[in-house]
């Protein structure tokens, strides 16, 4: 016999592909604790994941079967996993890194404005989350392309929930961290000057992390990275070139490029959502939910809720920033944030300070993102 009640509302649905954005708002006037197959209980309303986010004992990270450092654990381990990577996003990191953010935000900018008329997510929003990262991680360049094909058939298998493909995407990262490993060990990499070499050569539990820890740290970061950067600075770039006068206001005042950003990924985020599962029975906005039970915190939705943040779709700078859950929030909340943030202000700022307009292009659209992406597909913009 199926326990599980009917569908409230279908996740897939062309209406949420159309607009996943207003579909979210949509569910959360409707039905803000909603069940379906595909995602177990959404939860819509920013209240509901707050209290999930705050309670890590009855809503448990451990969602899945696979090994995923930090983000699928619970404490005591997600704490000593936790205390290995915050160090690698500490401000004098952050400080040492900008530098090279910012040399690969000029050359692509230049390449940009050359051309004029761009689409932007693949000309410039990808190439940008990609080349940072492999920076960041002391990646040859060489594995750009490969990065973006892993990323690509990483969407289709969460999208069709196809377990078989998740699993060979997985040992594919795996087998490519493996490669990075052993070229620092046959070279004897120094830590000191090479991220990864540095998380290869740490210690969990009073013995090293193993490869298999390695390369799930190295995927959450990747993972964390490319979509959700590659998302903002798209959903960024689509703002300003929708408004001039926040084009014109940021270009005199760069020191409020950071806030500006904060509140248009509010409006606009970039990450869908993340999973929790029920360790007891629990009542949300209603609903009786067992022990045992899927549950997506939805961010988009969160984010927008008109009982936290006045005029939810008006851009302003003058909002409480410990309301947005842009980061989440809790013993999760996001520890690449200082890099993210980082990069995103670099970009911003050589973007506005080499250009002097950002434009939509007269006839043509650009095309939304589906699950499990954000942002836009396509984006043709005039940069100049
Ligand atoms: C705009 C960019 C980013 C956004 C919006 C974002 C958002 C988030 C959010 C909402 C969470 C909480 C997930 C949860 O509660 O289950 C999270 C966790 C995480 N993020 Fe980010 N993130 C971004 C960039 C990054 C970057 C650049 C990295 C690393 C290079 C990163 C690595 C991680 C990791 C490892 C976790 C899991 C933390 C844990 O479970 O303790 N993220 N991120």
């Amino acid at each position: 016999m199926n326990n599980q009640p009917p569908p409230d509302w279908d996740p897939k649905s062309n209406e949420v592909r159309r607009d996943q954005r207003a579909a979210y708002d949509e569910m959360r006037r409707r039905c803000p604790v909603a069940h379906s197959e595909f995602m177990g209980w959404s939860l819509f309303r920013h209240t509901d994941v707050n209290r999930a986010l705050n309670d890590h004992e009855t809503y448990s990270n451990a969602v899945s079967q696979h090994l995923s450092v930090p983000n699928g654990m619970d404490p005591p381990e997600h704490t000593a996993y936790r205390r290995i990577i915050e160090p690698y996003f500490s401000p004098e990191r952050m400080t040492a890194f900008e530098p090279v953010c910012r040399a690969i935000v000029a050359k692509l900018m230049l390449d940009v404005s050359a051309r004029g008329e761009v689409e932007f997510m693949a000309d410039a929003a990808l190439p940008f989350a990609e080349q940072v990262q492999c920076a960041f991680l002391n990646w040859p360049t060489a594995l750009h392309g490969r990065l973006a094909n892993w990323t690509r058939k990483n969407h289709a298998a969460t999208l069709a929930q196809d377990r078989q493909a998740l699993s060979e995407i997985a040992r594919e990262f795996e087998e490519l961290i493996d490669e990075l490993i052993e070229t620092r060990m046959q070279a004897g990499t120094d830590p000191k000057t090479d991220l990864t070499a540095a998380l290869m050569s740490e210690q969990v539990w009073g013995r090293p992390l193993s490869n298999e820890e390695v390369a799930s740290i190295l995927r959450n970061w990747t993972v964390g990275e490319i979509d959700t950067i590659s998302a903002s600075v798209g959903i960024l770039a689509e703002y300003l070139a929708g408004h001039s006068e926040l084009q014109v206001q940021l270009r005199s005042q760069p020191g409020l490029i950071p806030p500006a950003t904060e509140e248009i990924l509010r409006l606009h985020g970039p990450l869908v959502m993340n999973r929790r599962v029920t360790t007891r029975s629990v009542e949300i906005g209603g609903k009786k939910i067992g022990a045992g039970e899927r549950i997506t915190l939805n961010w988009i939705s969160a984010n927008r809720d008109e009982s936290v943040f006045d005029e939810p779709d008006k851009f302003r700078l003058d909002r409480d920033p410990a309301k947005n859950l842009l980061y989440g929030a809790g013993i999760h909340y996001c520890p690449g944030a200082p890099l993210a943030r980082l990069e995103m202000r670099v970009f911003l700022e050589e973007l506005l300070a080499r250009t002097h307009e950002i434009a939509t292009v007269p006839e043509q659209s650009s095309t939304i993102a589906v699950y499990p992406a954000s942002g836009f597909a396509t984006l043709p913009l005039r940069i100049r």
